[in-house]
């Protein structure tokens, strides 16, 4: 099993930051290729035609290597949101088609298939989380319900992976399966697993998949990847830019107007992808990530938390059954009657930054965490069940 890496970060040691989900702490080795990436702006004589195009082809190959499909088919955009305007322009729905989504699903991932539907004339079916005694029954009803809800009006469903909120997790397969037999696409955005949960697209299948790259693949702000099915082959781009077109890397050509696209996916990628500074940190982040692998994640914060289990059930509070939710991003339930200012209260007096989200905690563990986090955290928990 993988050790704990907390010195290869800078993490404040007051603090016991179990909250990925937010955003991932830089490590060393990503802060200095951040350094050494500004320096390289000192003489821009040394940044050649070829640097333009290599790191974020790198880039590519890291993500592919990590999702397990073909750099070909990745692109390089700004934001997940950027992603799925991209996707949503390029899907031509009929008057009366419906696009599935969630209920309380992320908005980069919502507000372009409102738009869509707006333009097509289309519905948006949201999915709500069903009431239910138990987070495992949600889970059970939930996926249940989505299946229920893709039908043969629907031409897009765009669900994540797990829920950003408590970290619920989607049978993918099955809803593949149901999308396939009514000829939708599926979309997903993978921000809240993709390099902490193991996910293939030669697997999955799906028509997209977007996801940030400041969160679980440890990179600056600003970048996001996307894998592009075959269904987005000779799709439009959101902006028409010069590193795009095809030949764009014999620079002295650049005003013999190019009709073509760069191959694959490419034609996606933003304006400036070249960006020297996010690009060398997202690439050393994701050879990180890469080198722990998301079965690695998974298999350490299962036993980071594993011990601690049974204290914060005994605290009274509800944790989902690990085969509902992912180890690295869940939600814990408060106990009937408890007040979240309270547990807010303890957290902050313990140090411990989660995040808050109505009546559950969201609890977002690294390879950064020590036992000592977690002893923090269910002390901060039980602290406020008793006050
Ligand atoms: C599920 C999910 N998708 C996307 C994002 C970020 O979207 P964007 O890159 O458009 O800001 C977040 C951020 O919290 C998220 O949780």
């Amino acid at each position: 099993m993988i050790s704990c890496q907390k010195s290869t970060f800078s993490l404040d040691p007051a603090v016991h930051y179990l909250n990925c989900a937010y955003m991932s702490p830089l490590s060393k080795r990503v802060e200095e290729a951040g350094i050494a990436a500004v320096r390289g702006k000192r003489s821009p004589n040394y940044v050649t035609p070829e640097d333009f195009f290599s790191t974020p082809l790198r880039v590519k190959q890291s993500f592919a290597h990590m999702i397990d499909g073909d750099a070909g088919r990745v692109a390089l955009f700004p934001s997940v949101s950027y992603g799925i305007a991209t996707v949503a322009n390029n899907l031509h729905l009929k008057s009366g088609q419906s696009i599935v989504l969630l209920h309380e699903q992320f908005p980069s991932n919502v507000y372009s298939w409102m738009k869509l539907a707006a333009r097509s004339k289309a519905d948006v079916r949201t999915v709500h989380r069903p009431q239910a005694d138990s987070l495992a029954e949600v889970h059970a009803a939930w996926n249940e319900a989505i299946i229920d809800a893709i039908d043969a009006s629907t031409a897009v469903v765009a669900v994540p992976i797990v829920h950003w909120a408590d970290g619920t997790l989607f049978d993918l397969k099955a809803i593949r399966e149901k999308t396939r037999a009514v000829g939708a696409a599926l979309i997903i955005d993978g921000t809240q697993s993709i390099g902490a949960l193991p996910f293939s697209v030669s697997d999955i299948a799906p028509d997209a998949l977007i996801t940030a790259g400041y969160k679980w693949l440890f990179g600056p702000y600003s970048c996001a990847l996307g894998w592009m099915g075959p269904r987005f082959d000779a799709g439009e781009p959101i902006e028409e830019n010069w590193i795009n077109r095809k030949g764009s890397e014999l620079f002295s050509g650049l005003v013999d107007y190019e009709p073509d696209y760069q191959p694959g996916a490419s034609r996606y990628d933003v304006g400036e992808k070249s960006n020297f500074i996010i690009m060398p940190m997202l690439q050393a982040a994701m050879e990180q990530v890469n080198g722990w692998t998301p079965e690695g994640i998974q298999e350490y914060t299962t036993s980071l938390m594993a011990p601690f289990e049974d204290r914060i059930r005994a605290a009274g509070y509800e944790m989902a059954p690990k085969h509902t939710r992912g180890a690295h991003l869940f939600g814990i339930r408060l106990p009937g009657g408890q007040s979240v200012e309270t547990v807010k209260a303890s957290l902050a007096t313990n140090n411990v930054s989660v995040s808050v989200r109505g009546s559950a905690i969201r609890i977002a563990p690294h390879v950064y965490n020590d036992e000592e986090d977690v002893v923090a955290l269910v002390d901060a928990l039980e602290q406020a069940s008793l006050a």
